[in-house]
């Protein structure tokens, strides 16, 4: 399949609007940036536009994903090796850091690192200094933007003691969260139009029309794989469809059949941040003070996120909120602020319905 490259991030929620926002803003220092969101929102999307609207436009954007790949050759990919510093090594080769000395390094998936690349990283965004494997001499004065994202919640790492809280506040200068794709919507028409236009000329073929039936079923899809998913399947579409409209029959089934398959069962199947957060609370008996409310606050997750959070502990206190403070290991005096918390960022649902 050829792999859809929008250069824009398309969309009319107010999430993506004001994203596009930030980004210009922190485009333009050269703060570090950290991007978190589930996989396929847009992460690699979003760093490319960050050293677009940059002064370092002209030099290099260079992007390492730093998943499934083993330590010793992250190490070389990243920081350089010498000729013969182990086996297959025959010549000296600069790492991603300095071949994009001037620009933009983008290390995707951050939080796979090993603890021991973890402090290389670190020594490096500390220093500016790095050591390619086998040098005995440093390379000084590497001026990179370093632009870092993942799908896991490091906050959640750093307290398991899995990632370095050091490097965590390093790379956390500036934090961008990308909602998944069912908690704006209204993003899906506008994506839907893009792709379609996109991958019928790409493959040349007259765009067709979609059924208002057949949008809605897409629009009210979970989209457990996001804007990437969403991609795929209109691309599918675009490529085996014969009739002029595009008709709910066409749809896969999960998509179709919204009971049996669609909008329930990605819940089922992936772990989102919710669930890790509820888990935190309920199970690791850690306080909402802690684990929630400093992450909503600093924007690392959204506002649906908590609603998301309050209507299971309302589920699970049959709508009762003092229980609910209770299960999410308040003091007693807590009640009222936690009220108050969520009247003021509107994510106090109402508790009848629960009863
Ligand atoms: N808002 C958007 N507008 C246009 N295209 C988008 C948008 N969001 C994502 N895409 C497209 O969806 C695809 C997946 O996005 P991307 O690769 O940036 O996701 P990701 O968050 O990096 O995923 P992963 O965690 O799996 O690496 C890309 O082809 C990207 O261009
Ligand atoms: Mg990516």
């Amino acid at each position: 399949m050829r792999q859809h490259s929008s250069a824009e991030l398309l969309g009319v929620s107010k999430e993506v609007c004001e994203l596009r926002d930030e980004i210009q803003r922190v485009a333009l220092c050269d703060t570090k940036i950290l991007i978190t969101g589930e996989s396929g929102v847009g992460k690699d999307l979003i760093a490319r536009m960050i050293h677009r609207c940059s002064p370092r436009v002209h030099r290099s954007f260079i992007a390492l994903n730093c998943a499934g790949i083993p330590e010793t050759l992250l190490e070389s990919e990243l920081f350089g090796h010498v000729r013969g510093s182990f086996t297959g090594a025959y010549r000296d080769k600069p790492g991603k850091l300095e071949m994009a000395n001037g620009g933009s390094v983008f290390l995707d998936e951050v939080g796979e690192m090993t603890s021991r690349m973890q402090g290389l990283l670190l020594r490096f965004l500390e220093t500016g200094e790095l050591q390619r494997v086998g040098a005995d001499r440093l390379n000084t004065g590497i001026n990179v933007r370093v632009i870092a994202a993942t799908n896991k919640n490091l906050r959640h790492m750093v307290s398991q003691g899995t990632f370095r809280e050091d490097l965590f506040y390093r790379l956390n200068v500036v934090h961008l969260t990308i909602s998944p794709l069912r908690e704006r919507r209204e993003d899906i028409p506008v994506l839907v139009n893009h792709f379609l236009s996109w991958f019928s000329t790409g493959n040349g073929r007259t765009t067709r029309p979609i059924s208002p039936e057949a949008l809605k079923l897409i629009t009210e899809y979970g989209w457990p794989g996001n804007v990437r998913e969403l991609a795929n399947l209109v691309e599918r579409l675009v490529v085996t469809g014969r009739r002029e409209t595009i008709t709910p029959d066409e749809l896969p089934p999960e998509i179709r059949e919204r009971t049996a398959g669609g909008a329930g069962a990605w819940q089922e199947r992936r772990r989102t941040i919710v669930d890790e957060l509820y888990h935190q609370v309920r199970h690791d008996g850690e306080s909402f003070w802690s684990a929630v409310y400093p992450m909503y606050m600093r924007r690392e997750i959204t506002k649906n996120c908590v609603r998301e959070l309050v209507r299971r502990g309302l589920q699970d206190a049959r709508g009762n909120y003092k229980i609910v403070a209770r299960l999410f290991n308040m003091e007693p005096d807590d009640y009222k602020r936690f009220l108050n918390f969520l009247r003021k960022h509107d994510c106090h649902l109402p508790f009848k319905e629960f009863r």
